[in-house]
């Protein structure tokens, strides 16, 4: 099996449903191109048939983006896959991921259907798409809550029909990693013509697993990982594209590669967040403001005598600016001497410790230690010292 992981980017798509995130063609393609610079393998460009908006979506990103396969979302529904191939007529390498609900819960509650009647739903869409474009992904949807047998069984066939592409969503965050690569594991043992196709793996961070459980997929065989830009995405969100990649490129035990520009990671965080104006929380993986920032003493001490002592990842690896030393109440003596230092004031032995101790009254007054604090810091010990003019 290839260790090559294809990264198949959803931001437009499942990161663009979140209500307030909704962008307009130019401003997709913007987006679009920045991930194509990223280096992803798939952009999932939009849901064609669901308004006219992203249809013209689709299409004006299929003729401004050339490396990265183009993707238009159907459901198993005729008038979908063909609007779907209809927007991909631009795209020098299209496909129509497509695709029905496969747990009993949603077969009996959403479709009110039984099993054979979605296989034979499922196996007709696939047919359909593959009559337009010969890449086609079929989606088991809520397989995280499937019937394993159901689930081996409409795989099978699909790919029978000709699906190129299995994904295997956990649509509502239900799994745990064990069981959620366990699932896959089951299709390739279950499924005799599992080697036709790349099964993927899309899951949803409602208990907070996405990234757990997408690793867990691709160690038990997987080849294609769904995800978007700082984990936007329905409810709790979709996988992290930074935080699973970072995974595979920090863990070379794993031997699994993708393509990604890893120091693309941060300019096109913040890019994402801006134009969606979804804020990224501080203490996010990878792309957070508190990411590669250090503000217990203990921590600044071992970071400041070796990054690594603390970071198990170079910022500039992911596009982040150098590590950050965070002064505050909890700060020791060499993180002082440290910024006092970039600010330009080598302190001596005895200057250091008349300023952290002022340091540490003005630290436990104010909430956040800004460059002025310092500057007050070194003028009233200088001062005190005669060494120094305060202005
Ligand atoms: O979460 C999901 O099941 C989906 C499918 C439409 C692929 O987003
Ligand atoms: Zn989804």
């Amino acid at each position: 099996m290839s260790d090559k992981v294809y990264i198949f980017d959803t931001t437009l798509r499942d990161g663009e449903q979140v209500p307030g995130c909704q962008l307009n063609t130019s401003e997709k393609v913007v987006i679009a191109k920045e991930l194509e610079r990223l280096g992803v393998d798939v952009i999932e460009a939009g849901f064609a048939i669901s308004s006219p908006a992203d249809f013209q979506s689709i299409q004006e990103i299929s003729k401004n983006v050339s490396e990265p396969v183009i993707c238009a979302l159907s459901r198993a529904v005729k008038l979908d896959i063909e609007t779907a191939a209809a927007s991909l007529q631009y795209a020098k390498r299209g496909r129509i991921h497509t695709g029905i609900g496969v747990s009993d819960f949603h077969i009996e509650h959403k479709f009110r259907s039984t099993h054979d009647k979605i296989l034979e739903q499922g196996v007709a869409a696939v047919k359909l798409a593959k009559s337009y474009v010969e890449d086609v992904e079929f989606f088991c949807e809520d397989a995280g809550r499937a019937n394993l047998p159901f689930l081996a069984r409409i795989v099978t066939e699909v790919i029978k029909a000709g699906a190129t592409v299995i994904n295997v969503p956990d649509t509502t965050g239900y799994c745990l990693p064990d069981d959620y690569g366990a699932k896959i594991r089951y299709l390739f043992e279950n499924v005799p013509n599992i080697d036709k196709a790349i099964v993927s793996v899309h899951c949803h961070n409602d208990l907070g697993l996405a990234t757990a459980n997408s690793i867990s997929g691709l160690r038990n065989g997987a080849r294609q990982v769904e995800c978007t830009i700082n984990g936007i995405g329905e409810r709790a969100g979709n996988t992290s594209m930074e935080e699973v990649v970072m995974i595979l490129k920090t863990h070379t035990d794993l031997k699994l590669q993708t393509n990604i520009r890893t120091e693309r990671f941060c300019p096109i965080s913040k890019l994402v967040s801006r134009m969606m104006n979804m804020p990224v929380q501080p203490n996010k993986a990878i792309v957070g403001a508190n990411a590669f920032a250090h503000s217990s003493g203990i921590h600044q001490d071992g970071v400041l005598k070796k990054r690594e002592n603390y970071e198990i990842i170079d910022p500039k690896d992911v596009g982040a600016s150098e590590s950050k030393i965070i002064l505050t109440a909890r700060s020791g003596r060499a993180a002082l001497s440290h910024c006092m230092s970039k600010l330009g004031f080598d302190l001596e032995k005895n200057e250091l410790e008349m300023a952290y101790k002022r340091f540490l009254e003005v630290a436990d007054s104010v909430k956040n230690i800004e460059e002025s604090h310092l500057i007050d810091i070194i003028s009233e010990v200088r001062v005190a010292q005669g060494s120094f003019q305060k202005v």
